[in-house]
């Protein structure tokens, strides 16, 4: 359930963005007769993460409101086998589970989601791990049924067709993960890509949506890698700046019906080498990759709009930063 906090986060969010937008789909951007893609798609990652706790219902109703075509969940399993949105499969770095279940830890000095019901999680609070951002732990963990009803009930409420973008996050040491994702996302009518790092577990799902292969070393895109990877995906996930050391790698994908879409676009964290995310978007539209994770909605969507690379008339919103 939202709380009166959430909905008037929502609210707030929401009236930022305009009321149309075009639908989504699970398949790549058409390319441009020049080879760059004809639109940059902007994903809420972590929500919008760079302003509320990342894996909040407020950070993802705000991503929401701001116009990203896509909203990233990251998703791990609770003891009771309730898939929760979550980047790590310890609670620590974002939660406030020392000070909640002091005795609950591992040896490793760690704290599993996987020793957790939901009901023993719904006690703690998210708090934030980046230094400079949201000050407070006031937001708990949410199901990814949760998320799943935001997301839906504020395309309702706008009218808009955003997507959800889940990541199936250590699916090896979490054999039920895959289930129980396919089984949230079949009671909506979202548009959809599954995504995850772990290739055996991707290319294994037996769903016909639309999956992302991301990618954590250059070895992965390999001409016989991207073959086998275009064999069950439509789209590779890429650490930016891959792309920026190689941009034909772009060309290389899109030759096998690959999408490329770049994760993390930081305004408060650059990559090595840029003076701005102007400098980091303009570069990702110059190589014609097709959509990027960012935890600065806004922001990229201001300046996809300023280089009439938007996909979205939602992104014509607000000015583009410097
Ligand atoms: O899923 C794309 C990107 O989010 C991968 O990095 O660690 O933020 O999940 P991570
Ligand atoms: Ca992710």
């Amino acid at each position: 359930m939202m709380t009166p906090l959430l909905l008037a986060l929502a609210a707030v969010a929401v009236a930022l963005a305009p009321a149309l937008a075009v639908a989504q789909t699970g398949a790549p951007a058409a390319a441009t007769p020049s080879g760059g893609a004809a639109c940059l798609e902007v994903i809420a990652h972590r929500g919008a993460s760079g302003y509320l706790p990342e894996h909040t219902l407020p950070a993802y109703a705000l991503g929401h409101g701001q116009g990203a075509e896509w909203i990233e969940p990251d998703v791990v399993l609770t003891a009771d086998g309730v898939a929760i949105a979550l980047h790590d499969v310890t609670l620590d770095r974002t939660t406030d589970v020392a000070e909640r279940y002091p005795d609950r830890a591992r040896e490793d000095g760690r704290y599993y989601a996987a020793d957790f019901t939901f009901a023993e999680l719904e006690r703690l609070r998210v708090v934030e791990s980046r230094p400079g951002r949201f000050p407070h732990a006031t937001f708990r963990v949410p199901r990814l049924t949760d998320v799943l009803d935001l997301v839906d009930g504020l395309n309702r409420t706008t009218e808009r067709r955003a997507g959800v973008y889940p990541e199936l996050k250590s699916p090896d040491v979490q054999p039920g993960l895959g289930a129980a994702v396919l089984a949230a996302l079949a009671g909506y009518d979202l548009p959809v890509r599954i995504q995850s790092f772990d290739a055996a577990a991707l290319a294994a799902l037996v769903t016909d949506l639309p999956r992302v292969q991301l990618i954590a070393s250059p070895a992965q895109l390999a001409p016989a890698g991207l073959d086998e990877i275009a064999g069950y995906a439509v789209a590779i996930g890429v650490p930016a700046i891959l792309i920026y050391r190689d941009p034909a790698l772009v060309e290389r994908a899109h030759e096998r019906e690959l999408a490329v879409h770049a994760y993390t676009l930081r305004a408060d964290q650059l990559a090595p080498g840029f003076d701005s995310l102007g400098a980091e978007v303009q570069a990702l539209i110059d190589a014609g990759v097709d959509a990027v994770f960012t935890d600065h909605p806004d922001q990229v969507l201001a300046l996809t709009a300023a280089q009439g690379a938007a996909c979205s008339p939602a992104s014509t919103a607000g000015a583009a930063p410097r």
